[in-house]
């Protein structure tokens, strides 16, 4: 009888550390492997690689998007997880990122890094919408909340959070709190440093459906603003690799798991 009481207590710990930290998403950069779905747009491109990867080792996800004059809809080219968050949950999302060499950050111009999106057609408002959104305007890192209801949308924006270089990789851990009421939180850090956190607002807006996690290069300056893409680089490659999700920082810190 004796040697099951360690066995028992070891069985204890292990379970008690579970229900602490849960890791609910890995991905080591695959694709399409380890994804629900992808999304390609017009000339664009993912793929898996192993000459540029976070850490020693392994793969990463490159995502690349071809700016067309002639082409007038949307530019994506993401990694979809379809299990994001539904309102009145809580956790941490985090992913690393490395923007190409010679980026062209000026003229300032909107691309999205990472946003959480569900399909709202059925409401007559909208149809996939986004919440949340990471993206770099300039050189700058931008997020945001979307708020009230999706036929009535309120959008509030965290802009110059922080400056984003290239060549080099980064990485983003968010962790919300997704209410509609101000019950909610929202944090980002960036390469272990938080950059925003704000206590007792709203965070999603008011419905209980599951919102995706997707990342990946998405150049909506190129669709949304007027005249198109601006500057002289119409070729962007942006790498993701350690993309998480979990209850703890350390489940979505590219840096805290392999
Ligand atoms: C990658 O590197 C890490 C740390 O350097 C090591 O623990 C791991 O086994 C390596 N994985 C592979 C597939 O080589
Ligand atoms: C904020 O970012 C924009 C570009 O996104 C930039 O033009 C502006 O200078 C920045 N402001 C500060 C105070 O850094
Ligand atoms: C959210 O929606 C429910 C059901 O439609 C409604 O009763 C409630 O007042 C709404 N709350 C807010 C804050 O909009």
């Amino acid at each position: 009888m004796r040697q099951f009481i360690p066995i028992l207590i070891g069985v204890l710990a292990s379970l008690s550390t579970t229900a602490s930290a849960t890791q609910t998403f890995a991905n080591r950069g695959t694709t399409p492997e380890g994804w629900d779905s992808t999304l390609v747009e017009h000339e664009g491109t993912l793929a898996q690689v192993t000459n540029v990867v976070y850490g020693n080792n392994g793969t990463a996800i490159k995502a690349t998007q071809t700016y067309d004059p002639a082409y007038t809809g949307r530019y994506h080219s993401e990694v979809h997880h379809f299990q994001g968050y539904h309102r009145g949950e809580q956790g941490f999302y985090g992913f690393a990122f490395r923007l190409q060499q010679d980026w062209q950050f000026s003229p300032a111009q909107s691309y999205n890094l990472a946003q959480f999106i569900a399909d709202f057609t059925d409401t007559g408002c909208d149809d996939f919408m986004p919440s949340s959104m990471v993206w770099i305007l300039g050189d700058q890192l931008v997020t945001r909340v979307k708020t009230n209801t999706v036929c009535s949308q309120v959008t509030t924006e965290f802009k110059n959070l922080t400056t984003v270089s290239a060549g080099t990789w980064h990485k983003v851990v968010i962790q919300a709190n997704w209410q509609n009421d101000e019950t909610g939180f929202y944090k980002l850090w960036f390469d272990g440093v938080k950059v925003l956190e704000k206590f007792n607002i709203a965070t999603t807006i008011n419905d209980t459906r599951e919102f995706e996690f997707r990342v990946g290069l998405y150049a909506n300056g190129w669709h949304d603003d007027a005249g198109g893409m601006k500057g002289t680089q119409p070729f962007r490659q942006v790498w993701y690799d350690q993309i998480g999700m979990g209850t703890t920082f350390a489940d979505a810190d590219p840096d805290q798991w392999s």
